[in-house]
């Protein structure tokens, strides 16, 4: 099934034409990576989704849909969760105020209730009554995503979590993904570390110059890796 399709996207800042007729689908259940070089669109393209940088052509269509020119909050009402670059918590906010400014309430055993994000970020517990800005930045960049758990998406896109964490916490982020996808959230991941995506995703998508250039099963791109990062790719 398919979650989220995106059709013919054309987005602008200005007049500077950056998306030009970009066109995915993300299937429900799965990982899908978003790769590209510095500047190729792939924060634009999650703007563009979330409606914070409405699209000037084309559509999004998320659960059959149309939430084209919607406004952020009501797409994160619909059930789409967003970890922006650079992780952008409340740094004068404790931990769990952060959290409890995020929360979406829905029905279901699904649902990201506070005790459920502690068993996926444990240090969030120890950390309750600190500030945002006390946190190390990987612990700020967990807080990121449980914040946007919070608000249980259905799916949720995440733009370079891994900049700047460690390698350690970067294989930490790695089973993070596996295990939110075990545990039925639909995950779109834009990253230039494509070495971390590729271990954790199902379907890739490469963006040139703001045109999808690649789309298909991580096998596949596999195959053409050595053509498709030596064009598209920073080594
Ligand atoms: N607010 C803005 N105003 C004008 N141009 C912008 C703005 N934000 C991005 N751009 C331009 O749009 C293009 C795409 O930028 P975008 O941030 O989407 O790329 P990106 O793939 O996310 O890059 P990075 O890997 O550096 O994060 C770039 O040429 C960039 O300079
Ligand atoms: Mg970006």
């Amino acid at each position: 099934m398919t979650l989220l399709a995106v059709d013919a996207l054309q987005t602008f800042y200005g007049k500077s034409h950056v998306l030009r007729d970009v066109s995915f689908t993300v299937p429900a259940g799965e990982i899908t990576v978003l790769l590209g070089r510095n500047g190729a669109g792939k924060t634009t393209t999650l703007r563009s989704i979330m409606g914070l940088t409405p699209p000037r052509g084309g559509a999004v269509r998320f659960k059959d849909r149309d939430i084209t020119g919607h406004a952020p909050h009501e797409i994160f009402h619909l059930g789409i969760g967003y970890v922006p670059e650079g992780r952008q918590i409340f740094p004068h906010l404790e931990v769990g105020e952060n959290l409890r400014l995020a929360e979406r309430r829905v029905d279901g055993d699904s649902s990201w209730t506070r005790e459920r994000i502690f068993t996926y970020f444990p240090v969030l517990q120890e950390r309750w009554r600190q500030r945002g800005r006390s946190l190390s930045g990987g612990e700020q960049q967990m807080l990121a995503i449980a914040r946007a758990l919070a608000g249980n998406p259905e799916l949720l896109m995440l733009d370079e979590p891994s900049q700047g964490l460690a390698p350690r916490l970067v294989r930490e982020l790695e089973s993070l993904m596996i295990r939110l996808k075990a545990g039925g959230v639909t995950i779109l991941l834009v990253e230039q570390n494509a070495r971390m995506a590729l271990g954790v995703c199902d379907q890739v998508l490469v963006l040139g110059k703001g045109a999808v250039v690649f789309a298909g099963p991580t096998a596949e791109f596999r195959r053409r890796e050595a053509e498709l990062k030596g064009r598209y790719l920073s080594v």
